[in-house]
């Protein structure tokens, strides 16, 4: 574990990570609750026709819950400090928020250049689900130069994860940066194992998006599903015509800074109503407060494992970012504070014996648990991969995914050694 300090939840704001997780967000006061109450509503009053006739024009305030509730938004503004944006909409899974990222910013006919070391709904999504909509993606290795070979006139968003699931690919966001916004496209950054800003802060390095599944390690216990984009400051939509079309009356004109966000919610909530829950907001917020300790105690057993694995007999291929023989290592150190990740990925000779002995591992196809969660991806997670995509995710038939929990380090040793 390093003892590399913290830095600060937001530029402008004086705590830190752990802090702001547990302190934001909650108004003191005589009477206030002490954690988040659930608003446990589909509408909101208005006194006279005006005042509803004003929130109807401007969505400012509350109105209808699909566009917004207070717990949810409470949920939104801590994650915006937490991953120091600008905004964020939190919608009902991290797949509604990868969809609802790329519509912000790509219409029929436009192009997104995607690294390929991917989640297979991702991969799915980009393969299957906007070409319908007329939205084509070109996937390619995770690196600059294949990024920047791959990227056309209508390329509109280079997208990437973090710390890849399963292979722990780390994006080199800074170079993608600088490619995409030399033509004019955004970068977002599916930051689901970047643990809600508490390891990556992708925004920090020159990220205009963050996509991520708050079912994770946000919600920590497997207990419920979100997911959340948030924006960061200072993107360029001028050379997207979504932004631009309609000159005066165009969505930049009228929105300014905020039109990304605005599109965001726009298209997540309002319109396709994919609408996070407030009692699911208020499990995630809630598992918000505890992560830093979580993610911490699962980075140090996580790294524990991959080396005690490397070096075991019985096992092949392991493939963790905190390791020296990870091709990422590297960027590990350049872009992850306070740990390398709870996720890592192992070969074992035959994956169904294994998994028919563990004991303290579980089979289920979650990250970020409290439990420690084992699946092989090959026949789940990335079944509908074509088997190419799968080798290139990192993923191959003797793979196991291992997201570690808390659990003691010599318990889990100790179930792995006996299933091997
Ligand atoms: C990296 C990544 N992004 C997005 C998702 C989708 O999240 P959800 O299952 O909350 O829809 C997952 C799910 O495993 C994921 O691992």
């Amino acid at each position: 574990m390093t003892d590399t300090p913290r830095p600060a939840a937001h530029p402008a704001e004086p705590w830190s990570y752990e802090t702001t997780a547990v302190q934001s967000s909650i108004p003191r006061g005589l009477g206030q609750t002490i954690g988040l109450p659930i608003h446990a509503a589909a509408a909101f009053q208005f006194d006279t026709l005006e005042e509803a006739q004003s929130e109807f024009q401007y969505n400012t305030g509350l109105s209808y819950a699909r566009l917004q509730n207070p717990t949810v938004r409470a949920l939104e503004e801590r994650l915006t400090t937490l991953e120091g944006g600008a905004a964020t909409v939190a919608v009902a899974s991290g797949q509604a928020a990868t969809l609802t990222a790329i519509l912000s910013v790509c219409r029929a006919g436009d192009h997104v250049v995607s690294a390929s070391s991917l989640f297979g709904g991702t991969t799915g999504m980009l393969g299957n689900i906007l070409p319908l909509m007329g939205i084509t993606a070109t996937l390619v290795e995770n690196t600059p130069d294949a990024v920047r070979a791959a990227m056309r006139e209508n390329t509109r968003l280079v997208w990437a994860e973090m710390i890849s699931n399963p292979a722990g690919d780390i994006a080199d966001i800074r170079a993608f940066a600088d490619i995409a916004h030399a033509s004019g496209a955004l970068v977002a950054i599916d930051n689901t194992c970047g643990g809600a800003g508490f390891l990556a802060r992708p925004l920090a390095h020159g990220a205009d998006i963050v996509s991520q599944s708050l079912t994770k390690w946000a919600g920590g216990h497997g207990s419920v599903l979100g997911g959340a984009v948030t924006v960061g400051t200072g993107h360029d939509l001028t050379r997207n015509p979504i932004y631009t079309d309609g000159g005066a009356q165009s969505v930049l004109s009228v929105r300014g800074d905020a039109a990304l966000a605005w599109r965001q919610r726009w298209f997540g909530a309002h319109q396709l109503g994919m609408t996070l829950a407030p009692h699911s907001a208020f499990l995630i917020a809630q598992g918000l407060e505890t992560l830093a300790l979580r993610l911490q105690r699962e980075s140090e057993t996580a790294l524990a494992l991959a080396q005690w694995l490397e070096a075991h007999p019985r096992v092949g291929k392991v493939s963790y970012p905190g390791l020296s023989s990870h091709p990422h290592h590297h960027l590990a150190q350049t872009y992850l504070r306070g740990g390398q990740g709870a996720v890592l990925t192992f070969e074992v000779p035959d994956p169904s014996a294994f998994l028919s002995r563990v004991r303290v591992l579980r089979i289920a196809p979650n990250l970020g648990d409290v439990r420690t969660l084992v699946v092989h991806p090959w026949t789940t997670t990335h079944a509908r991969v074509p088997e190419a995509a799968r080798h290139a995710a990192g993923v191959t038939p003797l793979t196991i995914r291992m997201s570690v929990g808390v659990e003691a380090l010599a318990d889990l040793k100790a179930d792995i050694e006996q299933a091997l």
